[in-house]
């Protein structure tokens, strides 16, 4: 027993020396999910815009080994409320794989959909995908990358306003001459950026776009005329990570390793221009950046372009400027010089460099929500440019790459999850708790209870609770089993129904029951509680039967309830009047030998007197009619 002891308290140290686990919530009713918790500093709700935090966690950007431990699902595509609440949890979905660029997009009819990047697998089993789910969270399309084209890149999954495409970065490797660096007669591997356009319906290429012969090599800021040569998948010089389109059908693509944003001519292919890098670019230009994410338009149109991109201003080896930051430029192509500006920039409120990653995202009012990455980081600034909402993820182990607030409604086709379990120690104090969570359901208002005399019985309302965080308790009086929930909305409309579960029960000898019966039963709620019909209709109802345990029914009440119930279900079970006179006599009886025995013991353990016992049975016998 104490070397079993002991063998707990090393495994258990180990386990705490690696990490601790509070930086995860945990949840009865979805015993395998482990979702990261956020710290969340807001500074003015009411200029936030309305929405939910579309972030994907991962602990290594590469696929993890899969782990022989048992470990919950903790990692992959999450929606969470601004108040940190989990709304859905994909991880269990996707198997604990990395999924990134996780955001709602409105492409398809008029509902929201959700789009994501499934990485490929740890063992290179599977490619990686670009998924578009329905708002069920059901896959709606799956799409791989033509083969030639490599596995699928994390960067970029951007679906078109359309929907009728989506592009997406491409990473290829080749072996290639170095005469550009004055090297004729040496040959190295090179990483070729490149970007592609697919069809969401067939996953066929309609476009597909390489950066060698297009970007010299001079261009790269991350390998020199003295690098050494490397094997597959060789020199990562332009490193692209991110591609959109304007309505003319020329490409904007980010390139980290070159510190510059190109367009690309959906015509020929040809850079038309460039946007800083090594040689300056083809800019008047009033601002600098430098491994630069996520370059996006706000609007294009003619030789008028306004895009949005993350300034990161450093990265593993670099560092240019101070402080990281979102900006909003604006290109004149029309004049001589061409002019770039700064529309706006949005500091990284700690002051801080991010180093790797990134997003940033302007919203529908104009607030620019910013993903700083590491440690999950994310920000909302107001137009001003006032920072209305700081987060990070409690855990400085996970990180998010891009992170998005959208609206975005859920209707998960899977029921409710409830759980329930029963305690207590005799009849008067049994207690029935009752979890219950709807993974991804959007706009759950309330929960209404039920449980059944029999599987074949119909349900007893036994009381309802607003919506507590993802999961919600709820603390029925009393032992009731074959449990089910509402779900219900705004409009007091039921939104789903859970299975009926039944409630779990402990080993009630070792939990110490010292009840009348040796173990005690289930007993039927429409004893207890009102049927449902009787709740509609019936406006007087003693409350003392309504059980909503919300902390204000007097404990009192319960009790009385709770023994008067039992008694009722005895009663029942024998049946008759003249089992209740049988009852009354061995109840007595018991009582008798109760006050004798408990006589003895105040003598030999000074035991304080107890009244309430008494007081109990004295109310149950007007009732017991
Ligand atoms: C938010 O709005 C409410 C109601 O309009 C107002 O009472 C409150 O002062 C506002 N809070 C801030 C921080 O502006
Ligand atoms: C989308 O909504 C518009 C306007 O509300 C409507 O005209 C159109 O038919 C809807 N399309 C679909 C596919 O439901
Ligand atoms: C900052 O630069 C690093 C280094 O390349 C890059 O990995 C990272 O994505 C950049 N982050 C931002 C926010 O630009
Ligand atoms: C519980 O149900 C009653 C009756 O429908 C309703 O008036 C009350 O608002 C509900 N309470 C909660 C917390 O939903």
């Amino acid at each position: 027993m104490i070397w079993y002891a002991l063998f707990l308290l090393v495994v258990q140290n180990a386990a705490a020396w690696r990490y601790t686990d509070d930086d995860l919530m945990s949840f009865m009713t979805l015993p395998d999910a482990r979702a990261v918790r956020f710290d969340i500093e807001t500074l003015d709700r009411n200029r936030t815009a309305p929405g939910y935090w579309f972030v994907s966690p991962y602990l290594h950007i590469e696929p993890d080994e899969p782990s022989s431990e048992y470990e919950q699902y903790q990692i992959g595509p999450h929606i969470y409320d601004e108040d940190g609440i989990l709304i859905w949890t994909g991880s269990m979905q996707f198997d604990n794989r990395n999924v990134f660029d996780f955001k709602a997009i409105n492409s398809f009819d008029n509902k929201t959909y959700l789009s994501m990047i499934l990485q490929y697998s740890y063992d290179g089993g599977e490619r990686g995908y670009g998924m578009i789910l329905n708002e069920k969270y059901e896959t709606y399309r799956k799409l791989p990358l033509r083969t030639d084209l490599g596995v699928f890149d994390i960067h970029e999954f951007n679906v078109r306003k359309d929907g009728k495409s989506a592009l997406v970065t491409v990473y290829l490797s080749e072996e290639v001459e170095l005469t550009e660096f004055g090297r004729p007669n040496e040959k190295t591997f090179l990483e070729i950026g490149g970007f592609a356009e697919i069809d969401t319906t067939t996953a066929e290429i309609l476009y597909d776009w390489k950066s060698y012969n297009q970007i010299p090599l001079s261009e790269t800021v991350h390998y020199f005329l003295d690098s050494v040569i490397e094997g597959p998948p060789g020199w990562d010089y332009v490193h692209i990570n991110s591609v959109d389109k304007n309505e003319a059908g020329d490409y904007l693509i980010s390139m980290r390793f070159t510190n510059t944003l190109y367009m690309v001519s959906g015509l020929d292919g040809k850079i038309m221009w460039r946007l800083n890098g090594v040689n300056g670019g083809d800019f008047d230009s009033d601002f600098l950046f430098s491994k630069q994410h996520d370059a996006k338009f706000l609007e294009s149109s003619g030789t008028h372009h306004v895009i949005s991109f993350l300034n990161n201003a450093s990265d593993e080896e670099f560092q240019e400027e101070t402080i990281s930051a979102a900006l909003i430029v604006e290109v004149e192509t029309g004049t001589t010089p061409m002019t770039a500006r700064v529309v706006k920039r949005y500091n990284r409120p700690d002051g801080d460099l991010t180093r790797l990653r990134g997003n940033s995202q302007v919203l529908p009012n104009n607030n620019m929500f910013v993903c700083w990455s590491q440690g999950g980081y994310i920000s909302e600034h107001s137009p001003e440019g006032d920072v209305l909402m700081i987060a990070k993820f409690t855990s400085p182990r996970f990180s998010n790459y891009r992170a998005y607030k959208f609206e975005f409604t859920g209707r998960p086709t899977i029921p409710p999850d409830v759980v329930a379990s029963v305690w207590g120690t005799d009849e008067t104090n049994l207690v029935t708790t009752i979890w219950v969570s709807w993974n991804g359901a959007t706009d759950v208002v309330s929960y209404n209870f039920y449980a059944q005399a029999s599987e074949f019985d119909k349900p007893i309302f036994v009381g309802n609770i607003s919506k507590a965080g993802f999961e919600s308790m709820f603390m029925a009086a009393g032992y009731v089993d074959w449990v089910s929930v509402e779900a219900v909305d705004r409009n007091g409309n039921v939104m789903g129904t859970s299975q009926v579960k039944r409630t779990r029960f402990p080993d009630w000898e070792n939990v110490g029951w010292s009840g009348y019966s040796s173990q005690p039963r289930p007993q039927n709620p429409s004893r207890i509680f009102q049927s449902v019909d009787g709740f509609s209709t019936d406006k007087s109802i003693d409350d003392s039967s309504f059980a909503s345990f919300d902390g204000t029914a007097e404990a009192q009440n319960r009790k009385t309830t709770q023994t008067l119930a039992t008694t009722y279900d005895a009663i029942r079970s024998i049946g008759g009047m003249f089992a209740l006179i049988l009852l009354l006599a061995v109840m007595s009886g018991i009582m008798a030998s109760y006050l004798l025995i408990r006589g003895w013991r105040v003598h030999l353990y000074q035991r304080v007197p107890k009244e309430e016992s008494y007081a109990e049975e004295e109310r149950l016998r007007p009732d017991d009619d």
